[in-house]
C-alpha cells in the first residue's frame, strides 16, 4: 500500500484526475469503479472538464454501493448523486454506467448481476474509494468475516450518525446497503484511496499501524499489489509522513 501525503488537498484531486485520464486514454474501453460521498465532490467537479472533450463511448463504469431500499431518483440516492455530478456532465449513456439498484424486489440477483457485469468487462481497471469514520470501505461495515462478494448488507450505527445528515429523519433513511464486495474490490487492477479531513483521522491510524481484520474492512487493502491511499494533513495529521511521498 502506498502512501501519499499533501498539505495542499487540490494536488490529491489533481493526482487522481491525472489517474482517471491515464486509465481513459491508455485503454479503449476501461471499466471505472466509482465511489460517492463528500470526498469525491471535488474530484469530480475537477474531472468532467478535463475529459468531457473526449471520445467516452468506450467507457464504462460502476458504483460501489447503493443505499436500501431507495427510489432511484431519490435526492439521496448514490444514483442520483451520480447522475448530476458525473453521468449528466459527462453525456455517459445508461448502458455505460452501472449503479446498483436500490429499487429491486430482488437483492440476491441484482448483486449477482453486478459481478456479472464486472467479469464480462474483465474487471475494474482503477477503483476509487472513500473511507468511513469506522474504516467501512464501499458499505463494507466492521464485521467478523470479510465478505467477498457483492452483497445486501445493514449498515452500522456510526454510518447511519453520519449519513442521517443527507435525510429528514432517521425513520425516512434506509438502515441496509448493497455493496460491492471485498473480493471485488481487490480484484481491482488499481485502487485509490482518498481520506481527508480530521473525521478519518483515527480510522487512517487504523490502517495504517494496525493488523488486517474485517473489523477495519479498509485494512484488506494492505494485501492489494497497487494500492494508493492519499491523505491530506488533517487525515494524516498523527501519522509519520516519512512512511510515504510528500506532493
Ligand atoms: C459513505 C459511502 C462510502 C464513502 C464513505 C465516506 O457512506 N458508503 O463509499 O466512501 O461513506 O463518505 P464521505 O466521503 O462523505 O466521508
Amino acid at each position: 500500500m502506498k502512501l501519499i501525503f499533501s498539505e495542499d488537498r487540490e494536488r490529491l484531486y489533481r493526482w487522481i484526475v491525472d489517474q482517471l485520464e491515464e486509465v481513459i486514454d491508455g485503454n479503449p474501453s476501461p471499466l471505472i469503479g466509482l465511489a460517492t460521498g463528500a470526498t469525491f465532490e471535488p474530484v469530480y467537479q475537477r474531472l468532467i472538464p478535463a475529459i468531457k472533450d473526449r471520445d467516452l463511448s468506450g467507457l464504462h463504469t460502476v458504483n460501489l454501493d447503493e443505499y436500501y431500499p431507495i427510489q432511484r431518483n431519490a435526492p439521496q440516492s448514490f444514483y442520483s448523486y451520480m447522475r448530476s455530478r458525473v453521468f449528466e456532465p459527462l453525456g455517459l449513456d445508461s448502458r455505460q454506467t452501472l449503479v446498483l439498484n436500490g429499487e429491486t424486489s430482488d437483492p440476491k440477483c441484482a448483486c449477482q448481476a453486478f459481478e456479472a457485469y464486472i467479469r464480462e468487462r474483465n474487471g475494474i481497471d482503477l477503483q476509487l474509494l472513500g473511507i468511513g469514520r469506522n474504516g467501512h470501505i464501499g458499505f463494507n461495515e466492521p464485521s467478523h468475516v470479510f465478505e467477498m462478494e457483492t452483497h445486501l448488507t445493514q449498515l452500522s450505527d456510526v454510518t447511519i450518525k453520519d449519513n442521517l445528515r443527507y435525510f429528514k429523519s432517521k425513520d425516512s433513511m434506509p438502515l441496509h446497503a448493497l455493496t460491492m464486495g471485498i473480493g471485488t474490490i481487490m480484484s481491482a487492477k488499481s485502487i485509490v484511496l482518498l481520506a481527508v479531513g480530521e473525521s478519518k483521522k483515527s480510522a487512517l491510524q487504523a490502517l495504517i499501524s494496525g493488523k488486517i481484520t474485517p473489523q477495519l474492512p479498509a485494512s484488506i487493502l494492505k494485501l492489494h499489489p497497487d494500492c494508493t491511499v492519499l491523505i491530506d494533513a488533517l487525515a494524516g495529521e498523527d501519522l509519520d509522513w516519512s512512511l510515504g511521498t510528500r506532493i
